[in-house]
């Protein structure tokens, strides 16, 4: 029977063996053989564990993809994405990116592979060349929030990959399989988990070979999480599409005050009608998200710090308000020319918006505006 999203998420098979409602964690590293190579479908748990294999069947369902793969972080992820690569190989990317994506592509120059940055925002920009072999997406990016037309993407990629880092839209929001990537790319560390207490990334596609080559990728990286970590990512997607409402709506209402206060001279919120990629967000994703990106023009710090109920913290995602400068915090490994270049300026601010009542966030950024 075909489950909507909602119900999808919450689902659970009982556990066969004990009727169990919650999924069981196997802490078990290894599991017993018949005879050699004769088991009940795990060997060892780097290669394949049923705690895991629960979260990534999920992973995949949620995304409506074939295959889901689990990662101990969203980097180990992303690498392993970028390991079906070699020598010579083009990457276009996205201009604005996580600087920790940013971080590790540089770092893939050493190896031979080329990264072509540009702003996919505009999907005439997108110039395939025969050595491109993946086209790297975020939408809506990190920090600033620019909307990419998925689609669009997909129709000029050629043989190209289409890569969609989805962890700002969680796939309540935005199935970018249905639009014609190849791969969809997750931290579930962010709104999948949920809680901010697990570190974890996630690859799903519906491509055979290319699941096959991931497959080998991770059980030869082994950069996998724990059953532990497993169980917690499965237990934060149950209320996935709940908490995602909320971000929604609070974020929503964020962005419209701060854009109307006269202490804050910009606003980045694609459910904002100023912004570019409204129309195109109404279009692709099901809602607009839970991050606010905004600057300042007072000081900053001061604002900072008499902030009660909004934390300052790196990371997004979870029920609670953080907030975090993208300039010496998530975006600080981008050199800072190169930032400016992309309008991470130095009086951004990043608010991941939680799922509390917002008339005590209105409240808190009120009264921390005042004192400026
Ligand atoms: C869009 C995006 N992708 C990937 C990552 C990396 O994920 P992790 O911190 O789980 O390694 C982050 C982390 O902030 C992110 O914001």
């Amino acid at each position: 029977m075909q489950l909507e999203f909602e119900t999808l998420a919450v689902h659970q098979q009982p556990d066969p063996g004990t009727g169990a409602i919650a999924p069981p964690i196997h802490p078990s590293t290894t599991f017993a053989q018949q005879e050699p190579g004769v088991h009940k479908g795990f060997e060892y748990s780097r290669t394949g564990n049923p705690t895991r294999r629960g979260l990534e069947e999920k992973l995949a369902a949620l995304e409506g993809g074939r295959f889901g793969l689990a990662f101990a972080s969203g980097m180990a992820a992303i690498s392993a994405v970028l390991r079906l690569l070699g020598p010579g190989d083009e990457v276009i990317v996205s201009d604005d990116v996580y600087g920790g994506t940013y971080r590790l592509f540089q770092m893939l120059e050493k190896y031979g592979l080329r990264f072509t940055y540009l702003d996919t925002g505009d999907a005439a920009n997108v110039a395939i060349t025969e050595r491109t072999k993946m086209i790297w997406l975020e939408t809506p990016t990190n920090p600033l929030l620019k909307i990419s037309d998925i689609a669009a993407i997909a129709a000029l990629k050629g043989e190209a990959l289409l890569v969609v880092d989805n962890t700002f839209s969680s796939p309540y929001l935005q199935r970018p399989l249905e639009l014609g990537a190849d791969i969809v790319v997750h931290s579930t560390t962010k709104y999948l988990g949920g809680h901010c207490d697990v570190i974890g990334g996630a690859v799903v596609t519906s491509d055979d070979r290319l699941h096959e080559k991931l497959k080998f990728i991770q059980n030869t990286i082994g950069a996998v999480p724990s059953p532990f970590d497993s169980f917690l990512v499965l237990r934060g997607i149950r209320t996935l599409a709940l908490r995602m409402e909320r971000h929604c709506s609070n974020a929503q209402r964020v962005a419209e005050f701060l854009e109307t206060h006269p202490k804050v001279s910009r606003v980045y919120y694609p459910g904002l009608a100023s912004h570019p990629g409204h129309e195109l967000a109404g279009r692709q994703m099901r809602d607009y998200g839970g991050m606010v990106s905004f600057e300042l023009n007072r000081n900053m710090v001061t604002f900072l710090k008499r902030l009660r109920v909004i934390t300052l913290a790196e990371s997004l995602g979870g029920v609670e308000s953080l907030i975090c400068h993208p300039a010496s915090m998530t975006h600080a490994a981008i050199p800072k020319e190169e930032r400016r270049n992309r309008g991470i300026k130095e009086n951004l601010l990043r608010i991941s918006v939680g799922i509390e009542n917002y008339v005590d966030l209105k409240r808190d950024l009120e009264d921390a505006l005042k004192t400026l």
